[in-house]
């Protein structure tokens, strides 16, 4: 259904004001924190949070605490946010104002992905240590198998490899594998690995998550292996890993429940302190996955951590046309 003419005037009056619409211009881009709009915006915290509630009550944005931090999105679909694309779209890219945010965006993104691959450098050598001290490797690894089913696997992709778990744990019943990972670092390690085990079909490559270079359909099996809560834009991640799912295929996904653990964030590069299964089926929507079995696996210890198993499987070729 159409907005009506006071809806549109609602929507075009939160956006119509000039700090409102760079933020809206922002979080196009991803999803950020108060903080890093108002490094941004060059504006206190007050009154960036003060357009933020604007904007939210206009049903434009969409605010998410995530332990001590809160972030903001651009609200899913819907006719309001249509509005707000046609008005983006509709700007001169070349727009000074827009132009200067940008390329601050890009700076403290850049920053945050400088800091995130020194740790992974740092710490590529511990890395199997560190991986264990919260959960118990064993039981995530037990209903990672699981999920992936007894059947072999013609083409499986791991991105985010880090030191190659996940391959020498399913590369086994794989006909081939690729390992893709931003951190030689991690792939050093990975390579080692892999060939100690004798799994001479695993490919490992240097790459993104965000642009994998893989074809569509390219897998019949993707892990997502506790590497989405480092990312900037998870969601975007998520409909990459989606896009080489071929159909009948599976993605999995690996990563913690929402939790309070602030130090992860401020001394292991976290970005986000978990996920909540509605992002994440909202996410696999996205990506044109169904929604997912979920399994969740309780800490151990007092101060563990919740780890949760998302596996969607797309629909086979014939179910997808009909659809
Ligand atoms: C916590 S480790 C997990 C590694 C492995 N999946 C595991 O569970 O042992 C996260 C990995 O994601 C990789 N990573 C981070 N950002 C990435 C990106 N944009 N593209 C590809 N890999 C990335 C890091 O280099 C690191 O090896």
């Amino acid at each position: 259904m159409k907005l009506s003419a006071k809806q549109t005037v609602d929507v075009l009056r939160a956006a119509g004001e000039p700090t409102r619409l760079r933020i809206l211009a922002l979080l196009e881009r991803e999803e950020l924190a108060v903080l890093e709009l108002c490094r941004v915006l060059d504006q206190s915290q007050p009154r960036v949070s003060r357009h933020l509630k604007l904007l939210a009550e206009a049903g434009l944005v969409e605010r998410f605490p995530d332990g001590a931090w809160v972030f903001y999105r651009l609200s899913g679909a819907g006719r309001e946010q249509e509005v707000i694309g046609e008005v983006l779209a509709r700007i001169n890219p070349d727009d000074p104002v827009l132009a200067r945010d940008r390329r601050k965006l890009d700076d403290v993104q850049a920053e945050r992905s400088e800091a995130a691959q020194a740790y992974f450098a740092e710490n590529a050598a511990q890395w199997d240590r560190l991986r264990s001290l919260y959960v118990s490797d064993a039981d995530v690894e037990a209903q990672v198998v699981a999920a992936a089913g007894a059947h072999r696997v013609r083409r499986l992709v791991d991105l985010g490899s880090g030191t190659g778990r996940m391959l020498t744990l399913l590369a086994p019943q794989a006909d081939h594998a690729i390992g893709l990972d931003l951190s030689q670092q991690m792939l050093n390690i990975a390579r080692k690995q892999v060939a100690e085990a004798g799994l001479s079909h695993v490919d490992l490559r240097h790459g993104d998550i965000f642009d994998t270079r893989l074809p569509d359909e390219a897998a019949d099996l993707v892990v997502v292996h506790q590497v989405l809560h480092y990312l900037g834009d998870p969601a975007a991640a998520v409909k990459e890993a989606g896009r080489i799912v071929a159909p009948g295929g599976k993605l999995i996904i690996v990563d913690f429940a929402p939790h309070k653990h602030e130090f992860l964030r401020e001394q292991h590069q976290h970005r986000r302190l978990g996920f909540a299964d509605d992002e994440m089926a909202r996410w696999l929507a996205e990506a044109d996955l169904p929604a997912a079995a979920l399994t969740a696996l309780p800490p151990n210890q007092a101060d563990g951590l919740t780890v949760k198993i998302w596996a969607a499987q797309r629909a086979p070729t014939a179910l997808r046309s009909a659809a």
